[in-house]
């Protein structure tokens, strides 16, 4: 039989996660070692993982947090979080993320689209194709990526945060179709507006007049990054075996509007 949900979803298993200083991440990194994981925790801003590590102390009561400080842009960051891993490889959730200062086509600079790129889908690439000759190796895996209602939509962000979130969409059923067959899935979670520590001032007063119009009128309120993880952990658990290649709004319905 299948095993039911609760705690202990995650015992003996490995799950790495990104971006889990802050936020959704975070939150998930938790939830995650509250279920039994055995977690990686990665982040660029090193005096977050410590706060990550000091809490999952404290709170958890586990010592057996593995914590990786880096820049998932950068190649060799994606080594040193699949060496902490020792070997095997359950889980990835790839959080970390960032936005683009709403910056419309006309006006997007390299530097915003190089960095928005290399953080939100290269570096997600580039991690999911080091675990997955672990999770093929193992009979299975599941990959969970967090999109944006920025998938979905042109007016919650500017061009190259759009672009990265509609494009790991497409990474991700990529993920789902290749591979599902030898049992690793690969699912995204597109989250509405979180309560998080995401820098999401807007840096054009176009974007600030077309989209500031749309997102007023329609953007529900910010939700607490608690409800993201708890969709993040259903996608990667085994509760969710059926579910391969989907994106999945977490979004208080804005995805209906
Ligand atoms: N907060 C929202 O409203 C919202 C909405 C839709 C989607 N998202 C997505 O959710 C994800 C998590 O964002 P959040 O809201 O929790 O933000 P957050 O800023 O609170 O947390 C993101 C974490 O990622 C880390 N990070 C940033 N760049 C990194 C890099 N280059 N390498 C490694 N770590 C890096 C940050 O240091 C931070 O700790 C992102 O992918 C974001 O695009 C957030």
């Amino acid at each position: 039989m299948e095993q039911a949900s609760g705690a202990g979803r995650f015992a003996g298993r490995t799950v790495i996660v990104t971006g889990a200083g802050s936020g959704i991440g975070r939150s998930t990194a938790l939830r995650l070692i509250a279920e039994g994981a055995g977690v990686v925790a990665a982040d660029v801003i090193p005096d977050r993982l410590d706060e990550l590590a000091d809490q999952a102390a404290h709170e958890l009561g586990d010592s057996a947090l593995r914590t990786v400080a880096g820049d998932i842009a950068q190649r060799e960051t994606v080594g040193r979080i699949v060496d902490a891993a020792e070997g095997r490889i359950d889980g990835l959730a790839n959080v970390a993320g960032v936005m683009d200062g709403f910056l419309p086509p006309a006006e997007v600079d390299d530097g915003t689209w190089d960095r928005v790129m290399g953080i939100n889908l290269t570096g997600p690439m580039r991690l999911t194709r080091a675990v997955l000759p672990a999770m093929l190796e193992a009979g299975g895996g599941a990959i969970v990526n967090v999109a944006s209602e920025a998938s979905l939509r042109a007016s919650a962000s500017g061009a190259a945060y759009t672009t990265s979130k509609h494009a790991i969409v497409g990474y991700t059923k990529s993920v789902a179709f290749y591979y599902g067959p030898q049992g690793v899935r690969a699912n995204a979670v597109a989250p509405g507006p979180v309560a998080t520590n995401i820098e999401g001032a807007m840096r054009s007063e176009f974007a600030a007049q077309r989209a500031g119009a749309v997102m007023q009128a329609t953007m529900p309120p910010p939700a607490p990054p608690e409800r993201l993880a708890a969709a993040v952990l259903w996608l990667l658990s085994d509760d969710s075996l059926n579910v391969n290649g989907v994106v999945l709004p977490s979004d208080g319905g804005w995805s209906a509007v």
